[in-house]
């Protein structure tokens, strides 16, 4: 036992009674840095201002980015990792190196003003308080005047000035609302099965959020993976405060002002997720659990008889032996690797579960080497700490020891090599049953960066490092293959490693509702790859109700339905034939939707804009989308508008500014109202933004069944002059579009009166696909006359004949749909339709 692990132990039940005391901060005597007594430039950009109880940094990374830190008790400050409060060693922060960015410094005896070409940040002397200003000389954020930066023991908090008018988003995983103003939120990862709309924390926890005011958005990444909470107006209505039971007292403050230069910079700061297998972007379907391999072979077949698309079958926890993780039961899945691969023959992808938790089991191999290796979590007095999940008594590896996550990836091998390529990490908050604090012991060592600091420090960073240490195994072993990882319990930044899911749900429209939340939540704090359990975990939905989620489902990045155990069936057949029906099309519109949704999901790993996005967050100044959840956009061009509630067959819908088509009727409609949209049980409402070039491809039952052909462009005509569409393609599974071979195009469509011009441009990226047909449809396109490719007419058939043609156009009156059909491979043309 050292002497910190001694003094973290006692400060852990200090601070645990102080944090209870958070709320009041008058009774928890919070000390706060008093007056500057000393301003110093460490270096340009890079500020330190000293009070005689404490030192405050102040570092600008870019011109709209700034990281405060706080040092209680006047502590100089020494290199990583020598810091036991985390500095420099966060598990969050990726880019450190930012290139140098102008500051102007003013210094008079109120304030010290620092100016980039964005913003200011203005430190008050006495006493030190900061404030940001934008450039026009508004405040956009300050330090509440009493109190500001405080500690107490090992307990840090800020408090800020809070608006009226200001709404605060953000924060991960959290239920119920959109805006979380009059609320408490805390981060600590747990694992709570049939969660409530109101329940916090649950599995994730990303400290960041947004302030959004008068059309301008600002963020802070409160970067500290204790136990933090946030108050956002619950304990005064005119300040707000996030802190934490222990650690540094350190935030960046990222300013817009639109709230996605936010997340652009949000996720340079912390990374983005990697473009995923195009395969991980169809239907999958799991239960627990689908054993032995029979019923697995069963249900593959059951979806290619009925035709219903499908890339993944998951494997839950019955596939071990005894729930050991790395094993196959020998008696229900006798031969993995020839099930996988007569699976893989159509079309199947097989992802199985793996818990942290290792059997305590002498004679199992992932015990031993993990003990040989000293891969486990150990109390203080050295002995490896042991509790209870699946499998009985488990031992946990230390995900934060790299030595430990080499290992865990390694020990992949087996299941790789049988061919399973999903990879589902559960119950890494890490949950342990039977104990009132539901986790590992507070008090065991992790290594963190050689730091050895308690679980309490390391909690809530578990599921992201064994997300982290399963990304990496399967990156080594399968190394032409994008790993495709899904996980419950991580952190900010996690999306470098992981999808996410939103845990143990429950088969009601309060749920589906929740969903939708929670996945819009997750998105704009940085986890662009989300998804809910569809159709609900627990319980079991109506025919209805699973149709309504599936369609939801389709404008989730993760498509995954799941059920619990000893739950009825609950796959898109079982509701009878007219949902069959229903959910088959559905499933069909996820696959003809995945040239754009993997185009979406492509820019969201390059520019951090993740696919689902709230209406707020792309129209920050409509007062009427600030707390609406109901409706969202997925990428810049569909606005998606779910059925939530039994028995509808119609919803309100409001438009944004702007031309909108309804997907279904190729309708115009006007923006910046309210309507009332048709949701017929068989169709989710649809909208897509005037001036949209929409890809889509035929329908197929699994994602690379065949080529993509035909590639469709469906024009929606801007209401008037230019815009633009981005379309990607590459091979789906490799990483060679990191070396260029991929296709982007920029497709352009220039509106004039009785004219319409559709420029494929400038060619980016080596991929070449095979020769395939081109359609280009114009929506309201019926009174064209002449359609031209490349300045030569081509001729104008009948739909039919267009079918068995090579290349020509046709009006399909009823649509009122303009069809052009073109042979090509590598898109570069201009068609231009006139009247
Ligand atoms: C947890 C997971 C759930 C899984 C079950 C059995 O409850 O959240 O998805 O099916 O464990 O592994």
């Amino acid at each position: 036992m050292n002497i910190r692990s001694i003094h973290h132990r006692v400060c852990g039940i200090a601070a645990i009674a102080l944090s209870l005391l958070s709320l009041h901060p008058a009774t928890a005597q919070w000390d706060s840095p008093g007056t500057v007594e000393s301003f110093t430039q460490r270096q340009p950009g890079d500020y330190l201002f000293r009070t005689s109880s404490s030192t405050v940094e102040v570092t600008v990374l870019a011109r709209d980015l700034v990281r405060v830190r706080l040092h209680p008790g006047g502590v100089t400050l020494p290199p990583p990792p020598a810091d036991t409060r985390g500095r420099d060693t966060s598990w969050a922060v990726v880019k450190t190196a930012w290139p140098r960015t102008d500051v102007s410094v003013t210094d008079d005896s109120n304030a010290v003003t620092l100016t980039t070409a964005k913003l200011s940040v203005v430190i008050r002397r006495n006493p030190l308080r900061i404030l940001f200003r934008d450039r026009a000389g508004n405040v956009i954020n300050a330090d509440d005047p009493v109190k500001g930066m405080c500690w107490a023991g090992r307990n840090v908090r800020v408090w800020k000035t809070m608006p009226a008018d200001e709404r605060y988003y953000g924060f991960g995983e959290k239920a119920g609302r959109l805006a979380r103003n009059n609320s408490h939120v805390t981060m600590w990862n747990s694992d709570i099965p049939a969660y409530g709309p109101d329940t916090d924390p649950l599995y994730k926890s990303v400290p960041f959020f947004y302030g959004i005011r008068k059309g301008m958005a600002y963020g802070i990444f409160f970067d500290n993976t204790w136990r933090s909470s946030f108050d956002m107006g619950k304990e005064s209505r005119s300040e707000y405060s996030f802190g934490a039971e222990d650690g540094l007292l350190e935030y960046y403050f990222l300013y817009g002002p639109a709230p996605a230069d936010v997340l652009r910079r949000f996720t340079e700061l912390v990374g983005r997720m990697p473009l995923p297998p195009r395969w991980s972007l169809g239907y999958q379907q799991s239960r627990w659990s689908y054993s032995p391999e029979s019923r697995v072979r069963e249900i593959a077949r059951t979806f290619r008889e009925k035709q219903i698309p499908c890339d993944v079958i998951y494997l839950d926890i019955d596939y071990m032996d005894g729930y050991r993780i790395f094993t196959w039961n020998k008696e229900r899945f006798p031969a993995p690797q020839r099930m996988i691969s007569d699976l893989r023959k159509d079309g199947f992808r097989i992802a199985v579960i793996v818990d942290p938790g290792i059997k305590v089991d002498s004679s199992y191999a992932a015990y031993r080497t993990g003990l040989a290796g000293s891969h486990f979590l150990t109390s203080p007095d050295g002995s490896v700490f042991t509790g209870d999940v699946w499998p009985g008594l488990c031992a946990f590896p230390d995900f934060t020891d790299a030595s430990t996550r080499s290992w865990w990836g390694a020990s992949f091998a087996g299941l790789a090599e049988a061919g399973v390529r999903g990879w589902w990490n559960d119950m890494n908050e890490p949950s342990v049953f039977n104990v009132p604090t539901k986790t590992v012991d507070l008090r065991v060592i992790h290594d963190d960066h050689g730091m050895r600091s308690p679980h309490g420090k390391n909690h809530n960073i578990y599921g992201m490092q064994m997300t982290r240490g399963t990304y990496e195994g399967i990156r080594a072993l399968i190394p032409d293959e994008r790993p495709f990882v899904l996980t419950r319990a991580t952190y900010a930044g996690g999306q470098r490693y992981s999808a996410v899911w939103t845990g143990d749900n429950v088969a009601s429209w309060e749920h589906l509702a929740m969903a939708v939340t929670m996945c819009l939540n997750l998105s704009v704090s940085g986890h662009a790859f989300v998804g809910a359990d569809i159709g609900g975990f627990i319980g079991y939905p109506s025919g209805e109700l699973f149709a309504r989620w599936l369609q939801a489902g389709v404008f989730t990045p993760l498509m995954r339905a799941h059920s619990a155990i000893n739950e009825r069936n609950k796959e898109p057949w079982e509701y009878g034939t007219a949902f069959t029906d229903i959910n088959r099309e559905t499933i069909n519109l996820r696959y003809r939707l995945l040239p754009y949704i993997y185009t979406v999901m492509e820019t969201a790993s390059r520019d951090g804009l993740p696919a689902m996005r709230p209406m707020i967050f792309s129209h920050p100044d409509e007062e009427a989308f600030q707390e609406r959840a109901d409706q969202f956009m997925f990428g810049d061009d569909l606005l998606v508008a779910p059925v939530l509630s039994e028995g509808a067959t119609h919803r309100d819908v409001r438009l944004p500014a702007g031309g909108w088509y309804d997907f279904w009727t190729s309708k115009r409609l006007d923006g910046g109202r309210d309507i009332t949209a048709d949701a017929p049980v068989s169709r989710i409402p649809l909208f897509i933004r005037a001036g949209t070039i929409l890809p889509m491809q035929q329908p197929v039952q699994y994602t690379d069944q065949a080529p993509i052909d035909p590639l469709t462009f469906v024009v929606y005509p801007a209401t008037s002059g230019s815009d633009s569409s981005a379309y990607y393609e590459d091979d789906g599974i490799s990483f060679r579009y990191q070396a260029g071979e991929f296709l982007r195009r920029t497709v352009r469509q220039e509106v004039h009166p009785g004219q319409i011009v559709v420029d494929f441009g400038k060619p980016e990226g080596t991929y070449a696909p095979s020769q395939r047909s081109l359609i280009v449809e114009i929506v309201d396109g019926s009174n064209f006359q002449r359609v031209t490719l490349d300045g030569k007419s081509i001729p104008k058939v009948s739909p039919q004949e267009l079918s068995t043609l090579q290349q020509g156009w046709a009006i399909d009156p009823t649509r009122g749909v303009l069809t052009a059909k073109i042979p090509d491979a590598r898109m570069r043309f201009r068609l231009v339709a006139q009247e």
